[in-house]
């Protein structure tokens, strides 16, 4: 598969009217990934959908899956969503019992690897293990839900897992996902982040494509800067 350029635009399907997801779906095919919420009532405390629901998604996407696996467990689960065709799969780090073989395991299934944290979460003891995930989700709300407003104390962070990667010669993706809009891209982008997750600042639009295309257009400007 040939992989989207940054900047990379991955609409929330969160925000999809859940019995119309063939029509929601359609609405985002211009953009770089679909990202896919699954949060199971523990790990989170909202509930969505597991594999089954993923599995009809992934046949009828027009653009391929970004799964976000707010879950328990997933040593045990992620794969399942690799196996079923996700063209990524990220996990959360404070769930995960091991990170890096889980990253193995998802990779060689052959799916990109990704690991999220979240706002309260150190992003250095990640440094050591970059090369090991293919993308790295740092999350500018708490999980759990759409709708949020997006928290600028996570900048930082983002911005030294920027360097961190740099240095390292890493070409490790670094998303974003939680209140991002037209209002704050600018600040992610600056801060270092290539792949954009947006929920409601997608689905709320009266045009979902133009939306992404000018959230794409804001990203770039905003990553060109010196
Ligand atoms: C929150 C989810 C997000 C959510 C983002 O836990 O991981 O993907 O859908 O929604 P917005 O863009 O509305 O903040
Ligand atoms: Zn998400």
């Amino acid at each position: 598969m040939s992989l989207p350029e940054a900047p990379r635009i991955n609409p929330s399907i969160l925000a999809a009217d859940f019995v119309n997801m063939q029509a929601d779906l359609a609405r985002i095919a211009t953009a770089d990934f679909a990202h896919v919420d699954v949060m199971d009532n523990h790990f989170v405390p909202n509930l969505t959908f597991g594999p089954q629901m993923v599995e009809r998604i992934q046949a009828t996407s027009p653009i391929p899956l970004d799964v976000h696996l707010m879950i328990t467990d997933p040593d045990r689960w992620a794969p399942g969503y690799a196996e079923l065709g996700a063209a990524s799969v990220t996990f959360h780090l404070e769930a995960a019992a091991d990170p890096v073989a889980l990253a193995r395991r998802l990779r060689s299934i052959g799916s990109r690897a990704g690991v999220a944290i979240k706002p309260g979460t150190a992003g250095e003891p990640l440094y050591e293990i970059l090369d090991e995930f293919d993308q790295i989700l740092v999350m500018t709300v708490e999980p759990g839900f759409g709708g949020q407003g997006f928290m600028a104390e996570t900048m930082p962070k983002l911005h030294a897992l920027r360097q961190e990667a740099r240095r390292r010669g890493s070409d490790v993706w670094l998303q974003v996902d939680g209140g991002i809009s037209e209002s704050t891209i600018a600040q992610a982008a600056e801060a270092g982040a290539d792949t954009f997750v947006a929920g409601s600042a997608v689905y709320g639009a009266e045009d979902a494509a133009a939306a992404v295309t000018r959230l794409r257009d804001l990203a770039r400007a905003a990553s060109l800067e010196p």
